[in-house]
């Protein structure tokens, strides 16, 4: 066993049975098992050293957690480690660093160059941190990551970028698992498939808002939630107006005000689709409805979100914008882990503000809300055509103001999301049909405008 529920008894990792969540499942709903896996006391009794995979290591999320691993080496210790293979050398000194089992790479055509470097590193002479290690199994190719997310350990820290993580999700969540989830894009595509598939608990939130949701739940019983309050700090580009947003170049995207992350959220975060995923991500963590969740503005990203009860009272999750706070919790879940991050600091002077977001200049949290609520194949179709409208952007083939109508068109196309009744199937066509669809759209069809 993995996790016991104080007074619940429900183990995660065994395959516990989870009804379905309405597209609507509201408040009333007072015994969702998701919602209560959070709200009540959560006790470990698991060893105090876990076992971790990390997939993406490589990125920001992965290199965050490899900061935890390393200040922290009688909590964690490194099973195996995966990454798309933009960086072999990073990732071969991360996996000598470390001592993992294995490690995996999804690009085959870098899989020589990881292993040099992996035999250069562990070379008796080097100077690197892997000297006379021994050296791990490699797999490559694009099963390698699920491979890896089902290795025996006691927590998978999905890290990757984009429905690419999918495979990975299901088969750290089959095994058994606890998922630690930063990517999102692989719970909302699924949606029910995948939230169902997991036990209540299961899936621990890596996003700051996710996680501090669950951190607020623990501050009362399911039955008195009111609402989810979610905060945004409205991306680079907060003021504007739809017409001043058309030209933005992917310099001024990717220059976030208040947190560094990789390219693909950073952009995410500048059109607020990012708010808009984590919208649905909250209804599918938690069971709650979407018309008990809401999105507010606020700048300074100190507060990560917020719960409100049924008595009027409202508690909010505050730490400095840094991501190795709901990373550490999320890989020693329920547990925190000292000193993961530096505290506010409450001696020097602080302004928080709050605002309503500006829904014609941002239209993506409305149309996601409309996607979440079809539910279905709806949300793969908008998180597919966004995957490709930002490629485009990133690449100069597409302007920022397109992205969002892109993505609404491509939405509006496949009025029938199927609802209920869809299958991981389903999911998978509507994925690559709104990828083709948006390339189309956009002209940025391979062998198009593509450089
Ligand atoms: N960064 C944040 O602060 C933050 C906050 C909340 C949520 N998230 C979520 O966390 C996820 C990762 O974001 P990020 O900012 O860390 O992205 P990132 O910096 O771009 O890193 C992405 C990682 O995924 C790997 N990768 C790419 N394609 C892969 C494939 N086909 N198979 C295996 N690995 C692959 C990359 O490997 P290579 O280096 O080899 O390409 C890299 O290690 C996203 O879902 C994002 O929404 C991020």
């Amino acid at each position: 066993m993995i996790l016991e529920l104080v007074g619940g008894g429900v183990e995660v990792g065994v395959g516990v049975a989870v009804r379905p969540v309405g597209d609507n499942a509201g408040m009333e709903s007072t015994h969702e098992p998701r919602l209560e896996a959070f709200s009540r006391e959560v006790t470990s009794r698991r060893a105090p050293r876990r076992d971790i995979v990390v997939l993406g290591s490589t990125g920001s999320i992965g290199t965050q957690a490899a900061d935890i691993v390393r200040r922290n080496p009688d909590r964690f210790r490194v099973a195996g480690l995966a990454a798309g293979g933009g960086n072999p050398a990073l990732l071969a000194s991360q996996a000598l660093e470390f001592g993992a089992e294995v490690v995996a790479v999804a690009s085959e055509a870098r899989v020589d160059e990881l292993r040099r470097a992996l035999q250069a590193q562990a070379a008796p002479g080097s100077a690197g941190p892997g000297r006379a290690r021994p050296l791990p199994k490699i797999l490559a190719g694009p099963d390698a990551i699920a491979e890896v997310a089902a290795w025996p350990c006691d927590t998978v820290l999905n890290g990757v970028t984009g429905a690419v993580g999918l495979a990975a999700t299901l088969a750290a969540i089959d095994a058994g698992r606890v998922l630690a989830l930063a990517n999102k894009e692989s719970l909302i595509m699924g949606g029910p498939l995948v939230a169902g598939r997991a036990a209540p608990g299961q899936i621990v939130p890596v996003d700051s808002e996710h996680s501090a949701l669950a951190q607020c739940l623990r501050g009362g019983r399911a039955a008195e939630v009111r609402r989810l309050i979610v905060t945004a700090s409205g991306g680079p580009f907060l003021h504007r107006s739809r017409h001043e947003l058309e030209d933005v170049t992917p310099e001024q995207a990717l220059a976030h005000p208040t947190w560094h992350m990789g390219p693909v959220i950073t952009v995410n975060s500048a059109t607020l689709v990012n708010k808009g995923l984590e919208l649905i991500e909250a209804h599918l963590l938690f069971g709650i409805g979407f018309d008990a969740i809401e999105v507010v503005v606020h700048r300074q990203s100190v507060i990560h979100s917020m719960v409100e009860f049924t008595d009027g009272s409202t508690i909010a999750q505050a730490s400095p914008p840094d991501m190795r706070i709901p990373i550490a919790l999320a890989l020693a879940w329920p547990e925190r882990v000292p000193d993961a991050a530096p505290p506010v600091d409450w001696t020097t002077p602080q302004t928080w503000t709050f605002e309503p977001l500006d829904e014609s200049a941002f239209p993506a949290v409305g149309l996601a809300r409309e996607v979440g609520i079809a539910g279905g194949t709806a949300p793969a179709v908008y998180n597919a055509a966004n995957e490709v409208c930002v490629e485009a952007f990133l690449g100069g083939r597409l302007r920022f103001g397109r992205i969002i109508d892109a993505v609404a068109q491509v939405v509006s196309e496949r009025s029938d999301s199927g609802g209920d009744a869809v299958t991981m199937a389903d999911v998978l066509a509507a994925d690559d049909w709104a990828r083709i669809r948006a390339r189309e759209l956009t002209g940025t069809g391979k062998g198009e405008n593509s450089p």
